[in-house]
């Protein structure tokens, strides 16, 4: 079967460097057609400069990357080098990219991209805040019904939020976007705290990363080593939890996933609950089912994947 075409967006983020590299060690199965990068974790300039540096640690310079929105739909940027330090990809020793930024927008590269493959055969990928994904939407919005499917990090349930006591991240920095994009009709997956904060680093997975004896492996462990540091702290948890990992980990194997196909609403309004993923979990309500949103995953399947994978590259 010929490989499953993918646009990824992303604001790396040492777990968004996982997931590319995940991505890229899977040929077989992926194709990306390009990188867009989002302000989120860390501002613009940043995180284009980090997909290029994580794309030419893999060697795959042949994969294009577009800069695309630099602050969210309505607000001001939040980001988060609380978590990820000042780079966004603290932890690995890497050096400046020397490959190009592409002169195209990043939304248009998106738009262009859905006009001219067939419909329904591109998934698009995002792995931070939603501005690109749905200011693409807002202006073309002829491209929405040609998206195969959204499988995306972001939201929480259970886990409740992680940047504010009610939000995640990633939906709490554009939740203007992020409603966009839930309303859109598409076949959504999400991949909400509740199941990356099972995918945890722990000491011998960490060790396995390194033990693969390549700079992607090495890159990898030092990214994990530095990015626990905050959840270690906040939530006592064994080790960093790689989020957008769990989203390559879906498009490749997604038996190791289990969720519920229900109403997920963003909550736009409130201050207190800003950017809420408001998840009808327990279908208490007779809102339309909108998304698949992930609830557990077969943690050790899942290391054992990411391992074998980067050990490819
Ligand atoms: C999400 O926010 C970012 O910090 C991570 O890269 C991930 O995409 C987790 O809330
Ligand atoms: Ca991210």
């Amino acid at each position: 079967m010929a490989p499953r075409k993918i646009i990824i967006d992303t604001d790396p983020g040492q777990d968004d460097a996982v997931a590319i590299l995940m991505a890229l060690a899977s040929p077989d199965e992926l194709e990306v057609l390009g990188i867009t990068a989002v302000a989120g974790n860390v501002p613009l300039p940043l995180t284009q400069k980090n997909a290029r540096i994580v794309l030419e640690l893999a060697g795959r310079t042949d994969i294009p990357v577009f800069a695309g929105c630099d602050a969210p739909m309505k607000r001001p940027l939040v980001t988060a080098e609380h978590v990820h330090g000042k780079t966004g990809l603290d932890g690995p020793s890497l050096p400046d990219p020397t490959m190009p930024l592409q002169d195209k927008h990043g939304v248009d590269f998106i738009i262009e991209t859905l006009r001219s493959e067939p419909p329904g055969t591109v998934t698009l990928c995002p792995l931070g805040p939603l501005t690109n994904i749905a200011t693409a939407f807002a202006t073309a919005p002829d491209i929405v019904d040609r998206v195969q499917q959204i499988v995306l990090m972001g939201g929480a349930y259970f886990e409740v939020g992680n940047i504010t006591p009610a939000a995640e991240f990633n939906i709490y920095v554009d939740p203007e976007a992020a409603a966009i994009v839930f309303e859109s009709g598409i076949d959504i997956v999400v991949l909400p705290l509740d199941v990356t904060h099972k995918a945890l680093v722990t000491g011998p997975r960490n060790i396995a990363f390194r033990a693969l004896g390549t700079p992607a492996g090495e890159a990898v462990a030092a990214m994990t080593d530095f990015f626990e540091r905050f959840d270690k702290e906040k939530y006592g948890s064994d080790g960093a939890p790689l989020h957008d990992p769990c989203v390559t980990a879906y498009l490749l194997k997604p038996e190791l996933f289990s969720g519920r196909h229900i109403n997920v609403e963003i909550e736009t309004v409130s201050e207190l609950t800003l950017g809420m993923t408001v998840a009808d979990w327990w279908g208490i309500t007779d809102r339309a089912k909108n998304a698949t949103f992930i609830g557990d995953l077969d943690a050790d399947g899942f290391f054992a994947l990411l391992t074998e994978r980067l050990g490819r590259l």
